[in-house]
């Protein structure tokens, strides 16, 4: 078979980290070997985000670099694909003329068959932007991880993703993931369980369950039963033998039900560590927003959380300056910061975004409003993720040897904090599980001594 070089750049979540995963084993198959540089390649395929204004731009500005390269060797393929491709489709080729390809979230599969008609016809361009609305044809292929594929995990690989959904049926006001992923579809259950199994097979021992919104895994539109929600799934994972850790994301707390949170409690491997994204402090932005929950209620959850699992770390996401947020709005969300004081955060300034609701919304908030709130905000959380990160100090941590670097060895924590620390006599494996005392906190890291 004909060896030829993919360059594949992945931009955004998650989501797009694994399909990169997928569509690499895909063309793996095909003779493609992944290089790490687009010099390098015979393909250049840009996983796109669109989540905001400026994930957007670094796609076109990545593609302009990339029409002067095409420029010295014409043979090069471009291809767009993941959330930009799904929101833009055919346009990217009038705005980029060398884009050879453009496939939407859904049409990852056909990637490979995409390639072979360019190869019998270079001059034309392929396209496949369709969302499936006929949920009898899921979109999700059965696993490609085969026991004989030509790529299994690397073997400094302990941790990965599996998705477990697609697509979004929340419409918060400001997002445009309902659009780029379509109608959320749950896959079944079996599927899952046999990645889950394989993955495990393969020397993996940590899995993170992926999906825009698990909690109502199961609930809408669903290729398995019903009768599984989203806690029946963890338990079922849990029970795969050899499975050490296991964590998910993301949540929306407005399905956040007892039963799944009663989990953290039930089910051991199930890691004290969870993300749940509450955008905004202020009730009155929360309704603007869709959300469908109020900070009471996400403080009531908190709570629940805390009774279930005391040493639970807590991240979220926020978004400060949404269209109307007054001081006042604003200062409730430090207000929460301050209540919850979360172990980490990312938080963003709005984004207008092309087809959602807030675009249409008057009041926006002006840039340098936006930005010193945020300013305020990220300093403030980075002194209480000092504060937080010091309370580890003394403790004796299970870690997860995560990268070996010349003798100095980087970890995971049970609440998915980074531990740095040195060897003791031979150095562990990637992989292992290690007990280290934390003796210094940073605001990102923890350090700490092998006992
Ligand atoms: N499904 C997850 C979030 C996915 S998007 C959830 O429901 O919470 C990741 C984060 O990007 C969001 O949590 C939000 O904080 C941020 N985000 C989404 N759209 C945005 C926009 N238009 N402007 C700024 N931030 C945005
Ligand atoms: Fe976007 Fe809301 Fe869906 Fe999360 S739950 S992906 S923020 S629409
Ligand atoms: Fe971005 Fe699409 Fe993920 S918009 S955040 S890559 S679902």
């Amino acid at each position: 078979m004909l060896t030829r070089h993919l360059y594949i750049k992945t931009f955004g979540c998650q989501m797009n980290e694994r399909d990169s995963e997928i569509i690499e084993q895909m063309l793996a198959e095909q003779g493609y070997l992944t290089v790490s540089k687009a010099e390098d390649a015979d393909l250049v395929l840009l996983n796109t985000c669109s989540i905001r204004a400026k994930a957007e731009q670094k796609v076109y500005s990545m593609l302009g670099q990339l029409r002067l390269e095409k420029e010295k060797r014409p043979s090069l393929r471009v291809g767009v694909i993941g959330c930009v491709a799904q929101q833009e489709g055919k346009r990217i080729f009038k705005r980029m003329k060398h884009v050879d390809l453009v496939a939407g979230t859904q049409q990852i599969y056909q990637i490979p068959a995409m390639l072979e008609r360019l190869d019998l016809d270079p001059t034309k361009h392929e396209i496949a932007t369709n969302l499936s609305s006929d949920f009898s044809i899921p979109p999700f292929q059965k696993l490609l991880l085969s026991k004989d594929s030509a790529v299994s995990p690397a073997p400094t690989d302990y941790k990965k993703f599996v998705t477990i959904m697609q697509g979004c049926n929340n419409y918060c006001a400001y997002c445009v993931v309902p659009e780029t992923r379509g109608r959320e579809i749950s896959r079944p259950l079996d599927d899952i369980l046999e990645e889950v199994t394989l993955l495990i097979d393969r020397g993996i021992c940590e899995i993170t369950l992926l999906g825009q919104n698990v909690n109502s895994y199961g609930q809408t539109n669903s290729v398995s039963s019903r009768e599984t929600d989203f806690s029946d799934l963890l338990h079922s994972v849990s029970r795969i033998k050899g499975l050490k850790r296991l964590r998910f994301t993301t949540s929306n707390p407005k399905d956040l039900s007892d039963k799944l949170m009663r989990c953290f409690g039930e089910i051991d491997i199930l890691c004290p560590h969870f993300h749940l994204p509450v955008q905004s402090g202020s009730n009155a932005v929360l309704k603007r927003m869709n959300r469908k929950y109020t900070s009471e209620m996400y403080l009531e959850k908190v709570n629940i959380l805390k009774g279930y699992r005391p040493d639970i770390a807590l991240a979220t996401d926020i978004i400060v300056g949404f269209p109307g947020e007054s001081d006042f709005d604003y200062q409730e969300t430090m207000d929460l910061l301050n209540t919850v004081r979360f172990h980490g955060s990312f938080s963003f300034k709005y984004s207008d975004r092309p087809g959602t609701r807030s675009e249409q919304f008057d009041d926006k908030v002006p840039e340098d409003v936006k930005s010193e709130r945020l300013k305020i905000f990220q300093s403030r959380q980075d002194q209480i993720s000092l504060e937080r990160n010091n309370e580890y100090v003394g403790s004796n941590l299970e870690v997860i040897v995560e990268k070996i670097n010349d003798g100095s060895i980087q970890g995971r924590a049970l609440t998915n904090h980074i531990v740095h620390f040195q060897p003791k006599g031979p150095s562990p494996e990637v992989g292992d599980i290690v007990f280290v005392v934390v003796e210094n906190a940073g605001k990102h890291s923890l350090k700490g001594k092998l006992t």
